[in-house]
């Protein structure tokens, strides 16, 4: 089974963004992480980071027929892009919506989420380790599912 993990804006800063709020753990150590979850798992994981939307539309589109599933941390896309929320409808892909931050805790404008409403699941508030509990929960939930695809 083929995963794609994939992060918005800003995500590639991680470790020296704001890391009161996001941590220090780096998105490339995050992606370490990811890849031995992964191995643990039996699943391939495809990643990817954009600093622009229209990018980031593109590879959900690609992800069809490619992948079974995706976790996304849309950075501040979340709060603002319906568009990425449509993509993901359009190519029928299950995702998990992460945030490091609970955005439910935060200013007005971080608790509303286009993407929420098609997400399978979302996981917001364990730092760096919500990609693992994404992840493992994404797998299990696509292992639930005969022919799950990718
Ligand atoms: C974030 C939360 C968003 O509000 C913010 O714009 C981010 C990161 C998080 O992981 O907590 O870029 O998605």
């Amino acid at each position: 089974m083929r995963i794609a993990v994939l992060n918005g804006p800003n995500l590639n800063l991680l470790g020296i963004r704001e890391p009161a709020i996001y941590g220090r753990t780096t998105l490339a150590e995050i992606e370490a992480r990811l890849e031995e979850v992964g191995a643990e798992l039996g699943v391939t994981l495809l990643f990817s980071q954009f600093n622009e939307e229209g990018r980031m539309i593109e590879a959900i589109q690609n992800c069809h027929g490619v992948v079974a599933g995706a976790l996304v941390n849309a950075g501040a896309w979340t709060h603002t892009s319906l568009a990425l929320r449509d993509a993901f409808a359009a190519v029928s892909l299950p995702y998990v919506e992460v945030h490091l931050s609970n955005i439910q805790a935060r200013e007005p404008e971080r608790r509303h989420s286009w993407l929420a409403p098609g997400a399978l699941a979302i996981v917001a508030g364990f730092g760096a380790d919500g990609y693992e509990l994404a992840l493992r929960g994404l797998v299990r939930a696509l292992s639930a599912v005969p022919d799950a695809g990718g």
